[in-house]
């Protein structure tokens, strides 16, 4: 029988690429099949922090075996902004199009587009926590390309690729990706502990 883990998010896309990433070995349970309703604050300064957060929840609350991820997307050009603050920042939480619009706007016309996206992933198993992290390093290009996606997708060309992220199905990016390479981590010590 597959171990159940409860993946503390709420976001349907995530939830279908880790799912993706995880099903054969386990049962992904979202937060909602736990009773798991109320909103889990991130108020760390850090996606390490904030994922340390999200799984600390669920497993001290509802004593179930967790992992939690936090991401972002840090701009070189920008000393690392968005960073934690991905999600809101042009300040209204999950609002792409206003971030990508305040994203573009802060690079005008700064040569250095280099960035790169982060993924920290906490597992929560018995009471053991372990992290993992992924990146993926590229570039932002200057206006949006492709539907694919979410979040920065549209202007994050990887580096060794000539498209977007939005430009890619979600097979071509999962291996590529912070969250996937991060996931890799994950799995390979979920395997090795088995
Ligand atoms: P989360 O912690 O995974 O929810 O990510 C926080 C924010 O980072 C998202 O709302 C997006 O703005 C951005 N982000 C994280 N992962 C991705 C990705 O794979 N593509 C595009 N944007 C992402």
């Amino acid at each position: 029988m597959k171990k159940k883990i409860c993946l503390a998010s709420n976001n349907a896309h995530k939830i279908k690429e880790l799912k993706e990433l995880l099903g054969d070995s386990f049962e992904i349970t979202s937060l909602a099949e736990i009773g798991c309703t109320e909103d889990i604050a991130e108020t760390a300064d850090s996606m390490a922090g904030n994922s340390l957060l999200k799984a600390q929840y669920v497993y001290n609350n509802y004593g179930i075996d967790c992992i939690a991820d936090d991401s972002g997307l840090e701009v070189d050009a920008l000393n690392g902004e968005p960073g934690v603050y991905s999600a809101r920042y042009a300040g209204e939480h999950g609002n792409h199009q206003k971030n990508i619009q305040k994203l573009l706007k802060n690079l005008d016309g700064k040569a250095n587009r280099d960035a790169r996206f982060r993924t920290v992933v906490t597992l929560i198993q018995n009471g053991a926590v372990d992290l993992f992290e992924g990146t993926v390093e590229g570039k932002i290009i200057e206006s949006q390309v492709g539907d694919n996606g979410f979040g920065y997708d549209p202007v994050f060309v990887p580096n060794g690729f000539d498209k977007t992220f939005a430009e890619m199905t979600m097979e071509q990016k999962i291996p590529i990706s912070h969250r996937g390479r991060a996931v890799e981590k994950l799995i390979e010590f979920l395997k090795a502990k088995k």
